[in-house]
């Protein structure tokens, strides 16, 4: 308190002096935050490992040596890692190898398969053939992509369809669920981002509770391609094979054209379409925003609805040449004791998101948001 008194009382008196540092002085937070979390979200990537590893280098999240830095709290990948481009293997076995370093730093990575590896894991393809050589033959790459193969097993294990990344420290870790009918809204119910490869449309009937309902039907649908034995030889030249007989109807909407994997609606629709439906689905799965990637836009980030969408694929690849980006999420809450009420033993805290797009030469802020939550709220740590 005194603190902050004696920095109003600094603030008073140099401001009209100080001229030229003026603003230097102004944005000095007197209070800081009791919460900090960083994230980074990375689109399309399509075989490329030298971009990827340019726009991790550029966001952050690894350092010079291309080992985790530590400056950042979660990477999320929405995606479409492979085809395209050659370097599959590299690029899977280096996502397990940053996951491994940030979880042995207390931080994350959190994969999802777009709708490419599921083409891979079904059996039709856009496979280049210089890329089935870094597997040895069309064989071995077979059996990576089985259940058996390391491949298939870190997506079994490693990847999900979608993450909901709940912000707000009481919201619990990742992928806790949001269900309609249990959860509580409250100002910070909905403190959370949610990622997919395609969209989740307002359609899909397997929403919620979120994510773990639309997860375990994409699990159930993976468990059955995965273990086709014999798994069916690849299209071309052979016939698509399609979904296992054995599909429900719900996993054939789940890879459906409307289904999260190969959803465009949030890209293409005009903003009247997508800006009076997207409150219907943030509201149901607890998000403020959904994030994705699958529709390339080759010059920036797209942020629509005031960043209640958006999509991050901009055709990092060399396939595409398109630009390097990323989507850097800084959130923080603050505590504002001069709120603090005796009676219920709650203070307010500014909850700030200030989501920016990076870009090799330049950050834009797409949105910095601010928020007053009343609670109580510390000591998390
Ligand atoms: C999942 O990722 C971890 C790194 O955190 C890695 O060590 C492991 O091998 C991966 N799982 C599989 C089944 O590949
Ligand atoms: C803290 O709350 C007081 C009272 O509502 C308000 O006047 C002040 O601007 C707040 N401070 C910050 C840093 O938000």
């Amino acid at each position: 308190m005194l603190i902050f008194a004696c920095f109003t009382f600094y603030l008073f008196f140099r401001t009209p002096a100080a001229g030229a540092h003026r603003q230097q002085i102004v944005h000095h937070d007197p209070v800081s935050p009791s919460y900090v979390k960083k994230i980074v979200a990375v689109g399309d990537l399509h075989g490329d490992l030298r971009n990827a590893q340019k726009v991790l280098r550029m966001s952050g999240v690894i350092d010079s040596f291309g080992d985790w830095s530590g400056e950042v709290d979660v990477l999320v990948q929405t995606g479409d890692i492979i085809d395209r481009g050659d370097d599959t293997i590299s690029l899977f076995r280096y996502m397990d190898t940053l996951r491994g370093q940030a979880g042995a730093m207390g931080g994350e990575v959190l994969s999802m398969m777009g709708n490419h590896e599921w083409m891979n894991v079904i059996g039709c393809r856009y496979v280049l053939p210089s890329e089935i050589k870094t597997f040895g033959s069309v064989q071995a790459r077979q059996r990576a992509l089985s259940s058996q193969g390391w491949l298939g097993s870190t997506w079994w294990s490693n990847y999900t369809l979608t993450t909901r990344l709940p912000l707000h420290p009481m919201l619990g870790p990742p992928n806790t669920d949001y269900s309609p009918l249990s959860s509580i809204p409250s100002s910070i119910s909905h403190s959370a981002l949610s990622f997919v490869h395609g969209g989740l449309s307002p359609s899909f009937s397997s929403l919620t509770p979120y994510p773990s309902r639309p997860n375990a039907v994409a699990r159930s649908l993976l468990h059955k391609l995965l273990t086709r034995h014999p798994s069916p030889l690849p299209h071309p030249p052979n016939p698509y094979p399609g979904l296992p007989p054995d599909a429900t109807e719900e996993e054939h909407e789940l890879y459906g054209g409307d289904g999260p994997l190969w959803y465009r609606g949030w890209a293409l629709g005009t903003e009247r379409e997508v800006c009076g439906h997207v409150d219907d689905v943030l509201e149901k799965i607890g998000a403020r925003r959904l994030i994705m990637g699958h529709t390339p836009t080759f010059t920036n980030i797209v942020s629509r609805c005031d960043g209640k969408i958006i999509i991050i694929d901009t055709g990092i690849s060399h396939a595409y040449g398109g630009v390097l980006s990323a989507l850097a999420i800084h959130y923080t809450l603050t505590p504002n004791s001069t709120t603090y009420d005796f009676e219920s033993g709650t203070q307010e805290y500014i909850e700030r998101e200030v989501v920016s797009a990076v870009y090799e030469w330049k950050n834009e802020v797409l949105l910095d948001d601010r928020r007053a939550v009343r609670g109580w709220w510390e000591g998390w740590d």
